[in-house]
């Protein structure tokens, strides 16, 4: 027998129950799209191909699959004619001489799928000398399924669709998943064979397991426990649901790991998220796409981090990240946005209120305070002042602003870059830094502090503002003579 598997996905139906312009099975779960999941699944039988049909909406959902499996066929089913037809358009889309080995045919919505269960299930059926095989479950609830009927010896004797059934077979609770195995010669001989004569008018994939029966062949139904793994979302309803129940799964797995979650309720994983041993996870936080936590990690709480490395030991909290590294050891927030290509060096801090991008924070560095650093390298231990902006933008180009190791910027400083800040250089309170700072010097750039004496008893007389200054002025005889003269400033305030 041939060890050749073919695996078909079925992904050509509208999904009208989702009402929305989006293919019903690109409605993403866990970070990935429906069939993402599906596909995933299938390549870890690491079958031979892997033909996916496509109908609707063909450009979008073709697109995606190739992007998953690059190497997928591609087989588009014009008009949805039933499960039937579908497979056979699958079967025409590969040449006479791979249509051999094992047939797998899974349907694109139903996320929960493991691949552990489709291996278990292929080996299942070459195990068994049978034309096909049936993945079952025991539902609560059989409505819309296909219903398994069994003969006098117990053996499956056909599949009855639920607007065909009587009422007698519509109250059998043993349904066929879906997911079916064939023999590939069985399936070429049965597939021109199938008609749509039934309540539907569909060519129906299920009417292959009488015919097998009708030529004399066995077919054999494997049951599992989980039937959720084989649950489509038609609604978002249902996408609802098997999405709590995945993020449901993948924590229970994390946590089985070595990872403590403290709110499981309030704590969302994608499917692609890595986790090591003893990282915590503290309420609210999400963590997506190919979000990495390193050991002794503690994220939370509520953080959103978005394709994210956390290094071991970090500290993330109160934080939105994304496409940013945080080294070991390093602490991040409370109130931190981290935007794409932030790299925050080991033992380094992003404190509160402080918004980066696109910038190297080297080890050790600190940006502790309410601060814009945008397109910026921060060498080695610098320290950067409270309320410091990066302005990297001059109306027209993105420049760099360069901060050496060990250098000390002083509160509300404004690099207007290209700008760089000499190794273990220092700047003054209030600087605008427009031109380098050599190493080890420091930068002063706002002009010495002048006093309008008595200014606000003439400027803002009759306020409080001026009873409190007349006060503790005392007497005009005492009072300081004015050494300055006022500015031509009008009534407008003097240095904000
Ligand atoms: C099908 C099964 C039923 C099973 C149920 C499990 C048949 C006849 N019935 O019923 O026994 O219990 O699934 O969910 O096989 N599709 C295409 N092209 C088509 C028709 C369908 O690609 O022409 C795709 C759909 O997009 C969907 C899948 O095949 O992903 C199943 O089709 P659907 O019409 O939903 O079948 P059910 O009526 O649910
Ligand atoms: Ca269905």
């Amino acid at each position: 027998m041939s060890d050749d598997v073919t695996v078909i996905v079925l992904a050509a139906g509208g999904g009208t129950r989702m009402k929305s312009k989006t293919m019903k099975v690109l409605h993403p779960i866990a970070g990935r799209s429906m069939i993402g999941h599906v596909l995933h699944a299938a390549r870890q039988l690491e079958p031979t191909r892997i033909v996916a049909v496509v109908g609707h909406q063909r450009e979008q959902v073709g697109a995606h699959i190739e992007d998953i499996v690059p190497d997928a066929v591609m087989a588009v089913q014009d008009t949805q004619e039933g499960t039937a037809h579908a497979v056979r358009t699958a079967w025409e889309a590969i040449p006479a001489e791979a249509r051999v080995g094992t047939v797998v045919v899974a349907y694109g919505d139903t996320p929960l799928l493991e691949g552990e269960t489709l291996a278990r299930f292929v080996r299942f059926h070459r195990e068994s000398p049978v034309a096909m095989s049936i993945l079952t479950g025991v539902v609560a609830d059989p409505t819309g399924y296909g219903r398994i009927l069994r003969d006098e010896q117990d053996a499956v004797a056909a599949i009855v669709e639920e607007k065909d059934a009587t009422p007698e077979q519509a109250a059998i609770d043993e349904i066929n998943s879906g997911i079916l195995a064939f023999d590939a010669d069985f399936l070429d001989d049965v597939l021109p064979r199938i008609g749509n004569d039934n309540a539907k008018g569909e060519y129906y994939l299920t009417d292959a397991v009488a015919l097998a029966r009708e030529a004399g062949r066995t077919v054999a139904a494997f049951a599992i426990d989980d039937v959720m793994q084989t649950e489509g979302a038609n609604d978002r309803v249902q996408l609802a649901a098997l999405g709590a129940e995945m993020n449901r799964r993948i924590l229970e797995h994390w946590m089985r790991e070595g990872v403590t979650i403290v709110d499981p309720a309030t704590t969302w994983v994608d499917a692609d998220v890595r986790l090591a041993a003893d990282v915590t996870l503290l309420p609210g936080v999400q963590l997506q796409g190919a979000t990495v936590v390193d050991e002794d990690a503690v994220v939370g709480p509520d953080c959103t981090l978005k394709d994210v490395e956390v290094g071991a030991g970090a500290r993330v909290v109160r934080t939105h990240a994304e496409l940013a590294v945080i080294g070991a050891g390093a602490t991040v927030g409370p109130f931190a946005y981290l935007r794409p290509r932030t790299v925050l060096g080991a033992d380094g801090k992003i404190g509160a209120f402080v918004e980066t991008k696109n910038s190297e924070i080297g080890p050790g560095a600190k940006v502790p305070h309410l601060s814009y650093v945008g397109d910026a390298t921060i060498g080695e231990g610098a320290n950067i002042g409270a309320g410091t902006i990066f302005a990297n933008y001059d109306g027209l180009e993105k420049h760099r602003t360069t901060i050496g190791a060990h250098a000390k910027t002083a509160s509300n400083n404004t690099f207007v870059a290209p700008v760089t800040v000499g190794d273990g250089a220092a700047t003054g309170a209030g600087s605008v830094i427009r031109r380098d700072v050599p190493p080890g010097a420091l930068a002063v750039s706002s002009g010495p502090q002048r006093h309008y004496e008595a200014w606000a008893l003439r400027k803002r007389a009759g306020t409080k503002q001026a009873e409190a200054a007349e006060k503790a002025l005392g007497e005009p005889g005492e009072r300081p003579d004015g050494g300055t003269p006022d500015p031509d400033v009008g009534d407008a305030p003097v240095g904000g």
